[in-house]
């Protein structure tokens, strides 16, 4: 996506916000123009992958559909509420970003009582709850991949550079950086980036683990302590995501600590932040979390459903799954290929 419509499409976003926070009604569904009406619900507007996946969305609206977004704060009974007003307010179809993963019965009744498909995104629900209903679908990504991935570029690197191993004893001292306990991402990238690592042949040594919700802030602080704990000896930093490898980052910085003697660190997403590092060398590398595919994959679906279609429509451009699910896959970026996702 060109900067352009990047600011663009973030001023949209701003101005739908603060229509929602100053309590501006969103309109009634207009039945004389026909304009097909989306409602999204973000589980977090302040989390910098999901923000720049909503821009993204937001920027492929065209001029006969319309699109309110909403932020949950992380409250799921407030995201219940949202779902329940955007059905009031006559949305066709909603793309629930849900805030916990585990407890989506509220949205699933409300939009099947009223008979308004969803398109969950990101946050996946467990199967037994997508099955509910067949007009309930979900959009994201094959968390495992990224996990896998995330491994294959550590252990490149550690295979390929000896000094990786800073005590040269043969073993790589790492923590990892995880992000909500629970969540799918979190769960698989823990476990397939270190199984990947161990399956490449490098041989591991776990120093330690910290959640940080996939936070910048609290990875700061976490990375600190470990810092203080492990000193020289942490080798090797996982992230979950770019946010923490970046709090990462800033731990080390701070501490002003030279370079030369980070551990090697990295992350999951290609966030803007996330790039620039991995381009300035101070993230060793990022796993691609492929937004702008998400997003048009959500849109695509969002439009079919809303006319009535059904996701098989989609089926020469995507893999469908089980019928309900559209997953798009990742892309490992270092230092060498990095310009080509910056300039996305
Ligand atoms: C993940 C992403 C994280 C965070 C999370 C929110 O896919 O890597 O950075 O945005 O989703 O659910």
């Amino acid at each position: 996506m060109g900067r352009k419509r990047k600011i663009l499409s973030f001023g949209m976003i701003c101005i739908l916000l603060i229509a929602l926070l100053t309590g501006c009604e969103a309109k009634k569904q207009d039945v004389t123009t026909g304009k097909i009406k989306i409602g999204v619900t973000v589980y977090d507007q302040y989390d910098t992958f999901m923000s720049q996946l909503t821009e993204c969305f937001v920027g492929l609206v065209e001029d006969d559909v319309e699109v309110v977004v909403y932020n949950a704060s992380q409250s799921q009974q407030t995201q219940n509420s949202q779902v329940r007003k955007m059905i009031e307010e006559g949305c066709n179809v909603i793309c629930v970003n849900l805030v916990d993963r585990t407890d989506p019965t509220a949205v699933i009744d409300a939009a099947r009582k009223n008979d308004v498909p969803i398109v969950f995104f990101n946050r996946e629900l467990v199967e037994g709850d997508i099955v509910r209903w067949d007009k309930l679908f979900y959009v994201g990504a094959d968390a495992a991949q990224s996990g896998r991935m995330e491994g294959e570029l550590a252990a490149a690197k550690c295979r390929r550079e000896k000094s990786v191993d800073k005590n040269g004893d043969g073993l790589i001292q790492y923590v990892v950086l995880e992000g909500e306990a629970g969540h799918q991402d979190a769960v698989m990238r823990t476990e397939m980036s270190v199984e990947t690592l161990r399956s490449k042949g490098v041989e591991v040594d776990k120093l330690g683990y910290a959640i940080a919700n996939w936070n910048r802030a609290q990875a700061q602080t976490k990375v600190v302590q470990f810092i203080e704990d492990y000193g020289d000896d942490l080798e090797l930093i996982l992230a979950n995501n770019d946010d923490m490898a970046l709090g990462a980052i800033d731990a080390y910085e701070a501490a002003g600590i030279d370079r030369e003697k980070w551990p090697a660190i990295f992350g999951v997403d290609g966030t803007d932040v996330g790039l620039e590092a991995v381009r300035d060398d101070k993230m060793c590398g990022t796993v691609y979390n492929d937004k702008e595919g998400q997003a048009l994959a959500m849109y695509r679906l969002a439009l079919i459903l809303a006319k009535g279609g059904s996701i098989e429509d989609l089926s020469s451009d995507y893999e469908i799954t089980g019928g309900k699910y559209l997953r798009l896959p990742y892309w490992k970026v270092t230092i060498d290929n990095v310009h080509d996702y910056l300039s996305k």
